[in-house]
């Protein structure tokens, strides 16, 4: 983990609510995991306090450049859009938290992400296809323009289903996903942006005997462990109901989902 004052390649709109950042930060990039997230700061005078956290959207290909995708929420990153400019510079800090595993000798995974919580996603995406491993994706949201990340799956031809509120309110993106999975075996899943999907990707999961990981968003402050302010409660031993407090930065953000479904129940 280090500090980086990264400079700013573009800072722009995506599609829908979401931004995209490209900053070049060539150490950085080099040892981000997939799943791994940074702590922005936002600079000015009206700037919030606290660093903000952002999973790492993508790392170009010579692993120099890292790009995050944001969604405007309120004062940091509504801040973001117009203090992070061109040839400025960006204060990041960075790799932090624990990513995704693949494990071993995968084929086929299945990746679900929903709103915000798909930007988590591409980085996993791009680690499985440089390992020849096939990624199903089924991404969902509020509306077909805050669909992120649909052309890098394009990219790698990997099927996608989606899913809008808008056009099947009462539907999850997983009953496709649990249709398939009766025909076609995954070898893990990985779900992040919604504790619905969460449940469901876990429940099924369980059936199927495969390992599922889910990344937690959670309020941060430091980022990497110091002020426990980003606690949640996990599973230890759920057959026998042990739970214990851990901090979302250091232990996370991704977890297995049986460590975190229902934990705080
Ligand atoms: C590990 C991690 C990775 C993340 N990756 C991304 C990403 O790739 N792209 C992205 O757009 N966002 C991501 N987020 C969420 C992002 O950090 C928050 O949206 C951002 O901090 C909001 O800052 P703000 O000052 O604009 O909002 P604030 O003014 O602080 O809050 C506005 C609203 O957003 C809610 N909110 C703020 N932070 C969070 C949070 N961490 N979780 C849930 N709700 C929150 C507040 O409760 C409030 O309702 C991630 C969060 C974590 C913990
Ligand atoms: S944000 Fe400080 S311990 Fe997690």
């Amino acid at each position: 983990m280090e500090q980086v004052f990264a400079s700013v390649v573009f800072n722009r709109h995506l599609t829908g609510d979401y931004w995209l950042l490209e900053a070049e930060a060539p150490a950085l990039a080099a040892s981000l995991l997939p799943g791994q997230f940074v702590n922005v700061r936002i600079e000015g005078s009206a700037a919030p306090y606290l660093r903000r956290p952002f999973s790492v959207y993508r790392v170009s290909r010579d692993r120099r450049r890292l790009q995050i995708a944001y969604k405007v929420m309120g004062e940091g990153t509504g801040l973001m859009t117009s203090s992070i400019r061109e040839n400025g510079r960006c204060d990041l800090i960075g790799p932090l938290g624990h990513g995704f595993s693949l494990p071993a000798n995968a084929k086929r995974i299945a990746v679900v992400g929903r709103g915000i919580g798909i930007a988590a996603l591409p980085t996993l995406a791009d680690e499985a296809a440089s390992r020849g491993i096939e990624v199903h994706a089924f991404l969902s949201a509020r509306t077909r323009p805050n669909l992120v990340a649909l052309d890098i799956f394009a990219e790698y031809a990997f099927p996608v289903v989606t899913h809008t509120d808008e056009a099947r309110a009462n539907a999850l993106v997983t009953d496709a996903l649990a249709a398939l999975a009766q025909k076609v075996r995954f070898d893990a899943f990985y779900v992040c942006g919604s504790n619905r999907l969460a449940r469901a990707v876990h429940a099924l999961a369980q059936k199927q005997n495969v390992p599922a990981e889910i990344a937690m968003e959670q309020h941060m402050a430091c980022g990497f462990g110091d002020c426990h302010g980003c606690v949640i409660a996990v599973n230890l031993r759920p057959s026998r109901g042990e739970k214990a407090f851990k901090e979302v930065c250091h232990y996370g953000p991704v977890f297995q989902t049986w460590e975190v479904v229902d934990a705080s129940a």
